[in-house]
């Protein structure tokens, strides 16, 4: 179909929704639904009502995406994306509505369990493998939220306050990757501002950013109502206006056409984005497949089991025995929390119950169970901790299920602290007093304060939000079937006030200032060395590891590097091995440590393997605001690898080429600034006039030399008092600036 063929309605009309979830057809051109995602399709029944809300078809939940970036595995990731596809194809569905790659900038952020990290690298290597594996079925991802969309409050109106730096390194880069190397079928533009402009009408976003520098060839979607003046997110870069808005958008940009104030090509351009993406994914129609909803459930359950994080085990109080008595406890034993509220929210194919998985893995122990608390919110119940007591303290073995309830974290609202409930923490310091074996398993999508009870018991499994086949996952973890490989990808802080975000979210009147900059999740707490209760990329394994032989080598832009893992335990197990980078040497404000690249190995015990990863050049850049662009800074890059941001074991250096980079001199530049540049510091030996400094080091009691440094060139023609005009400084700044 030829677009110019179209009438400037039919155009006009593709570039907007026609119902909740499905687009314009116009000509021959057919529609397509979008449907929620990212963690299971949200299909609704029936007709779609206008906002979503009606009962969504039975679908499998996988994990949400933070539990998913807990396995840091990039092969499963994708056949979980590759699985969703297929259950996407058989419920017609085209372009499933994620991943979500925001940053977690605040533990309180409601929509934390939907997002991958506080880390881009983490967020843009799983979210891209996610993408590949729908993709790979037929079936469009939508990106979201892009960007900035780091909160709930106030998201439809807040403008996220960045610098350049902290936008391209920080929260751009994950989306970067996940385009870049993932090549997404669309985009999702979010409903904040950024830095004071709508995303949906930002053509620095929407058009520079992303089509210009990476290259993205897609439809960019807007999020559902961001478009407020949908001719501004057209001409910005928005091809399609979700969901039906009644006409009134359409009708704007058939008339601003008309008024000459809408270029007809623009319009096209939009309707030709849209009219490809339908192209492409009608071919790759499939209806007719069927799912296999049980062989999903174990994907389900395989995906949980590597998802589930060992945050500490004294005295390997597990795996537990299948034998002896067990006090089970909680009654998330009985309704696991498996998901998130909001767009998000799966109507699962079947939830596995936790109790009967912990029954059916120990057949042989006496398990009994006691609930201990209600998650109702009506605080403690003195007798239902009196009976918990009562099973804990007459069994060889506690396991207490504690975390937050359905409705305490959902899309549209952030949370307001990151604590347990108080009646949890009291039934769990009673159970803990009676029977000192007792071990935690952990529910909740954004980060919980654990310091309190981190101290009262010797064991804690993170079973953070893990899907519907969560009980099986878990069982298996604790009866030591499948030893844990999980490791966190967000900082669990000792305080809420220590957390980077702390005195800037949710920000006030419309503006939230990111005010920490670079320094986000985990580069925060080790650049102010706070310390925390679990480090980003913590995990223990029943087994354990040993780092040795650390090699690095420069291979064009990218960094080679090898280190040998040895299984020094007794059982088998996988580790995730992490490369952080520190460039000491800098010349730029430079985060102490970053992710780099990871890679994961299983060996059995005793076994060895030498580990490679190759560090990206986007892992290792600095954005440069001087030129606006991204440098390989020249010089040393010290790589340490680890077992967590806190446990590193081995350490190489590996020094890089890097970029050439000269900043022009202007009578702006500083003394200092001069000076450091090799050509325009020779020339200023040659030809100009030279003054000792130190006979008047004395008397002003200062080291004048360092305090001329930051005096600017121009400032410094009236300081030499005629020794230098300002024609001679600007010839040297000419010939220096034009020598390479
Ligand atoms: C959410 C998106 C979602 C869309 C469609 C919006 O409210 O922010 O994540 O995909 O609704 O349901």
């Amino acid at each position: 179909m030829n677009i110019s063929d179209l009438s400037l309605a039919e155009a006009v009309s593709l570039g907007s929704g026609v119902s909740f979830n499905g687009t314009a057809s116009a000509g021959d051109i057919p529609s397509v639904n979008l449907t929620d995602g990212p963690n299971g399709v949200r299909k609704q029944s029936g007709d779609s009502d206008a906002i979503g809300l009606a009962p969504s078809l039975p679908a499998t939940c996988f994990p949400p995406l933070t539990a998913m970036a807990q396995t840091w595995d990039v092969e499963l990731v994708h056949r979980v994306g590759a699985a969703l596809g297929d259950e996407s194809q058989a419920a017609d569905v085209q372009v499933l509505l994620g991943p979500g790659i925001n940053i977690k900038r605040s533990p309180l952020g409601g929509r934390n369990f939907e997002y991958l990290s506080e880390d881009p690298h983490v967020s843009g290597v799983l979210g891209a493998a996610y993408v590949r594996g729908l993709q790979s079925r037929g079936v469009g991802a939508s990106v979201k939220h892009y960007a900035l969309n780091n909160q709930e409050r106030d998201r439809m109106r807040v403008s996220a306050d960045v610098d350049p730096r902290p936008m391209r390194e920080v929260y751009l880069r994950g989306f970067q990757r996940v385009v870049q190397d993932a090549h997404p079928w669309t985009v999702m533009a979010s409903y904040n501002r950024v830095n004071g402009v709508s995303v949906s009408e930002d053509p620095f976003l929407l058009t520079q950013v992303l089509r210009d520098e990476w290259g993205f060839d897609g439809v960019v979607v807007s999020d559902w109502g961001a478009v407020r003046d949908r001719v501004a997110a057209v001409i910005a870069g928005l091809d399609l206006q979700m969901p039906y808005d009644g006409g009134s958008g359409n009708a704007a940009a058939v008339a601003a056409v008309e008024a000459g104030e809408l270029d007809r090509g623009i319009v096209d351009r939009a309707a030709e984005r849209v009219a490809r993406l339908a192209e492409v994914a009608t071919k790759a129609r499939r209806v007719d497949d069927t799912v296999d909803f049980d062989a999903h459930h174990a994907l389900a359950q395989e995906a949980a089991s590597r998802a589930i994080v060992l945050l500490q085990n004294e005295n390997d109080t597990l795996p537990l025995a299948p034998r002896g008595s067990i006090a089970v406890i909680g009654p998330f034993a009985e309704a696991p929390r498996i998901q998130g509220g909001g767009s998000a929210h799966v109507n699962p194919t079947r939830v596995d119950v936790p109790l009967a998985a912990i029954r059916s893995a120990a057949p042989e122990a006496e398990i009994t169970y006691a609930p201990g608390f209600t998650v109702d919110g009506n605080g403690a119940h003195p007798s239902l901790v009196a009976d918990a007591v009562a099973h804990a303290k007459s069994a060889d073995v506690a396991v207490v299920f504690l975390g937050l309830a359905d409705g305490q974290e959902s899309e549209g609202f952030d949370r307001d602290d990151i604590e347990l409930p108080a009646e949890q923490v009291s039934l769990l310091e009673a159970v803990a007093t009676a029977q000192p074996r007792t071990v935690v398993v952990l529910f909740h999508g954004g980060v919980l304060r654990l310091a309190s009870i981190a101290s009262l018991v010797p064991a804690i499994l993170d079973g953070n939000l893990l899907g519907q086949a969560a009980a099986g996952a878990i069982a298996d973890v604790l009866f030591g079937v499948i030893t844990p490989s999980g490791k966190l990808t967000e900082t669990v802080p000792v305080r809420f006030e220590d957390t980077p975000a702390f005195l800037d979210f949710p920000g006030e009147y419309q503006h939230v200032r990111y005010s920490e900059g670079l320094f986000v999740g985990y580069r925060w707490y080790d650049a102010r060395d706070l310390p925390v209760t679990y480090p980003f990329g913590h995990g223990l394994s029943y087994t354990s590891f040993a780092y040795t032989d650390a090699a690095a080598r420069q291979a064009g832009d990218t960094a080679v590097i090898s280190v040998r893992v040895t299984n020094t335990g007794s059982r088998p197990g996988r580790e995730v091995v992490q490369a952080y980078v520190s460039v000491p040497e800098s010349a730029q404000v430079r985060v102490p440590r970053a992710l780099a690249g990871f890679a994961s190995v299983e060996l059995a015990p005793g076994e060895s393997r030498e580990v490679e990863i190759t560090l990206d050049r986007r892992d290792l850049e600095y954005w440069d605001v001087r030129i606006d662009r991204f440098v390989l800074e020249p010089g040393t890059y010290e790589i340490a690898l680890g077992s967590s941001s806190r446990d590193l074991r081995a350490f190489v250096d590996v020094a890089l080429t890097g970029d050439a980079v000269r900043i022009p001199l202007t009578l702006d530049s500083t003394i200092g600034e001069l000076m450091a540049d090799p050509v325009a510091s020779a020339l200023v030996a040659k030809t100009m006039p030279s003054r000792s400094m130190e006979q008047t080091d004395n008397a002003l009691g200062v080291d004048l030399q360092r305090m001329m440094e930051s005096v600017p060139l121009g400032h410094s023609i009236a300081m030499a008092g005629g020794a230098v005009t300002a024609e001679q400084l600007q010839q040297l700044l000419d010939a220096a600036n034009s020598t390479s």
